[in-house]
């Protein structure tokens, strides 16, 4: 058995396949050209490759998708080294291929082809089916919970819309990146990839987008987008650093939630963000079900960022912590794929 990148042709004939696991909401037709645009996209035309497990017969039995994204490192002085992440999608086995150990095999030669590259931090995925598949290859779990909020007609004061025509470049350089030793951290391209999801539900079932890209409150921020599929607001990037900050950017979320007729703001929750969201009257945590992060390490720096209480190296300049109290990562929707 062995690795192979999909053709165009080939990627086609997944689609065909995948349709009934993720196209809900969609025609067999409309799911292929969601498809189709979603990898015209240009984050993912910035390095998405679709993966193959082939047979010596060259018969496919698993593939998946790899998008290339941004992580930092930090090095023995505390510096941030920028790296190569890979977030991993739509891990699929035909159903009469099941239960022989090939997505387990896929997943193996994956792990093997992305360390190889030069730049190789880390593979990020978000698992549907648990973690006991995953961890098969190397793969650990991180904590799951959402926060949900109902939506709320009243806008709250002293928070402003950040305008959909300014896109999300001035969005992102807003946002503080954490001090963790290993972190994930996305380019434009990255979150306007969830935006173009968006946008292909709305003009598909007709629904309107939600006005603004999200909320600004000082230096904290929100950043938001339509879930067709859970008819929600999903935050997907969340910067605030004191429960008056949250509170109002979550209320702006709720709001814009009411104006687009959405059921409710979903938060993933991310690790010190507990405390931020506990005192909010309508936030409630719930354990999700689904989309699992789980973090394969690609070198031995970032499994050794990633043990508990690893922490920076000795020697930092003071104020300089982990941030991160044992080997959690923060891991906003925004990352998803
Ligand atoms: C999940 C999937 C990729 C596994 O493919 P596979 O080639 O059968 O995988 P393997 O033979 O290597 O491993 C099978 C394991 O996956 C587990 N599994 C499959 N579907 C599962 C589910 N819905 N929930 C929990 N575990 C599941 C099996 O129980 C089995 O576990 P075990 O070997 O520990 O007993 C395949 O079932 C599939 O394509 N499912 C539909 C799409 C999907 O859900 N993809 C995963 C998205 S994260």
């Amino acid at each position: 058995m062995h690795l192979v990148p999909a053709t165009d042709a080939q990627k086609a004939e997944r689609d065909a396949l995948t349709y009934t696991e993720w196209g809900s909401l969609l025609t067999p037709e409309a799911y292929a050209a969601r498809e189709h645009r979603l990898r015209a996209h240009a984050w993912s035309r910035a390095d998405m490759r679709t993966w193959l497990l082939c047979a010596e017969d060259g018969a496919v039995l698993a593939s998946c998708e790899t998008f290339r994204t941004r992580s930092f490192l930090r090095d023995a002085d505390g510096a941030r080294q920028p790296g190569d992440s890979f977030a991993i999608a739509s891990v699929f086995t035909e159903p009469h291929l099941r239960g022989r150990g090939h997505a387990t095999h896929l997943m193996d030669l994956l792990a093997a082809e992305l360390a190889r590259r030069p730049r190789a931090h880390a593979a990020l995925l978000f698992s549907d089916v648990g973690p006991r598949l995953y961890a098969r290859s190397g793969y650990l779990p991180q904590p799951a919970w959402d926060w949900h909020l109902p939506p709320s007609p009243t806008p709250p004061p002293d928070v402003q819309a950040l305008p959909r025509a300014s896109g999300l470049g001035p969005v992102l350089a807003r946002l503080r990146p954490p001090e963790d030793a290993f972190s994930f951290w996305p380019t434009p391209e990255q979150l306007d990839w969830h935006l173009e999801r968006g946008r292909i539900y709305a003009e598909q079932l007709g629904r309107a987008q939600p006005p603004s890209l999200g909320a600004a409150r000082g230096t904290d921020t929100l950043v938001w987008s339509f879930v067709a599929k859970s008819n929600t607001l999903v935050v997907l990037w969340f910067d605030a650093r004191s429960p008056e900050s949250a509170h109002a950017l979550l209320d702006a979320a709720r709001h814009e939630a009411h104006l687009a007729g959405l059921e409710r703001v979903v938060l993933w929750e991310e690790p010190g963000l507990e405390p931020l969201l506990a005192t909010h009257p309508h936030a409630r945590r719930v354990a999700r079900p689904d989309a699992l992060p789980m973090v394969r390490p690609l070198r031995p720096e970032v499994a050794r960022a990633l043990e508990p209480a690893s922490g920076l190296p000795s020697g930092l300049p003071s104020g300089l912590s982990s941030g991160l109290p044992s080997g959690l990562l923060h891991v906003p929707r925004g990352l998803w794929v």
